[in-house]
């Protein structure tokens, strides 16, 4: 049994029901959560954006504060579009650097390796199609330089608060004294903006969702009704945590595969993701914990978003 159905039977077999979100990008997911970063609504892409965009310099510059020579590794990579500002501006001033952009996506290691070379001449990039960490012990085989990680987007806010200490120590014992991470995390601020951005008009964010399904449906061999699942975003300012549920419109039965059947009652939800915001102490306090020490705070003109720098001691 593969990997994918072994973890849908168990995920949808649980009380309550869930799915793991890191399923949600194979080909079409990595096209709609482009669409997601482009509506309006969704205010973190320009955010970190700008960051990008007007503190290219004052990021290299402490990248070279404090490593004298360095490669970029990048976690999740996607579609590359904030990063490839800094690759840029590193290679025009003549940085001796390769980029190894790590994504569990085949689809996104391919067009990244096939276009951002030719987007970014003299870039030198080795991309990596797999897990994180799989990917991390890979790299430790091909490059003994000190590496800046790069984790954009709050991806981090798509792991629960009390795993998140222990995903640092695991990226932390794959990294040497020196090296460098900067982390992208999204900030607690108006839950209705926040709410927004996981609810947008055109409905995006509700087809990134049901494209899990049809994944599904199309992997392994399943009959969900994509038309008897809403889309249900919900925001606890008390904790940060933005939860998307996908919740079942009537009784139904959903054969997957040879395997058998799942049974939803009407109202019944399927947990799909959360997007955790943070508050800029709980960040440090991250950093301290899990052998980092907080170097420098990139922030957005709103201060919305926050690129925290970290070094490991
Ligand atoms: C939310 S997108 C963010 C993309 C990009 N970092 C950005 O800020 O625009 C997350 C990306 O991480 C990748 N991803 C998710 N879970 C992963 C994992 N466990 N290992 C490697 N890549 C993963 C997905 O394929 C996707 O391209």
């Amino acid at each position: 049994m593969n990997q994918f159905f072994q973890n849908v039977w168990k995920g949808l077999n649980s009380s309550p029901k869930y799915l793991e979100s890191k399923y949600f990008y194979d080909e079409a997911g990595d096209k709609i959560f482009e669409e997601i970063m482009e509506c309006p609504e969704y205010y973190l892409t320009n955010c970190e954006r700008e960051i990008f965009q007007k503190q290219t310099a004052a990021l290299t510059d402490k990248f070279l504060s404090q490593l004298k020579e360095f490669d970029v590794v990048e976690l999740g990579a996607g579609s590359a579009a904030k990063t490839s500002y800094l690759l840029k501006h590193m290679v025009s001033q003549g940085i001796d650097f390769t980029y190894y952009p790590i994504d569990i996506s085949g689809n996104v290691i391919s067009n990244l390796t096939k276009n951002l070379p030719a987007k970014i001449p003299g870039l030198i990039l080795h991309g990596l199609n797999g897990d994180y960490f799989d990917m991390l012990d890979e790299l430790k085989l091909m490059s003994d330089r000190n590496k800046v990680v790069l984790f954009l987007g709050s991806s981090i806010g798509n792991i629960n608060l009390e795993d998140t200490e222990d995903f640092f120590r695991l990226l932390r014992s794959h990294l040497l004294p020196g090296d460098m991470v900067l982390i992208g995390f999204d900030l607690k601020k108006d839950p209705q903006i926040i709410l927004a951005a996981y609810n947008d008009k055109e409905g995006i964010t509700k087809r990134f969702n049901l494209n899990l399904l049809k994944r599904i449906n199309k992997d392994l061999d399943a009959d969900f009704d994509i038309t008897a699942f809403e889309h249900k975003p919900v925001y606890d300012a008390e904790t940060g945590a933005c939860k998307s549920y996908l919740v079942s419109s009537k009784n139904q039965s959903v054969r997957i595969g040879e395997v058998g059947r799942i049974q939803f009652n009407k109202g019944e939800s399927i947990y799909m993701e959360i997007s955790q915001k943070y508050t800029v102490a709980q960040t440090d306090t991250f950093a301290i914990n899990s052998g980092f020490k907080p170097v420098h705070h990139f922030f957005d003109s709103k201060n919305w978003f926050l690129d925290t720098l970290w070094q490991a001691v």
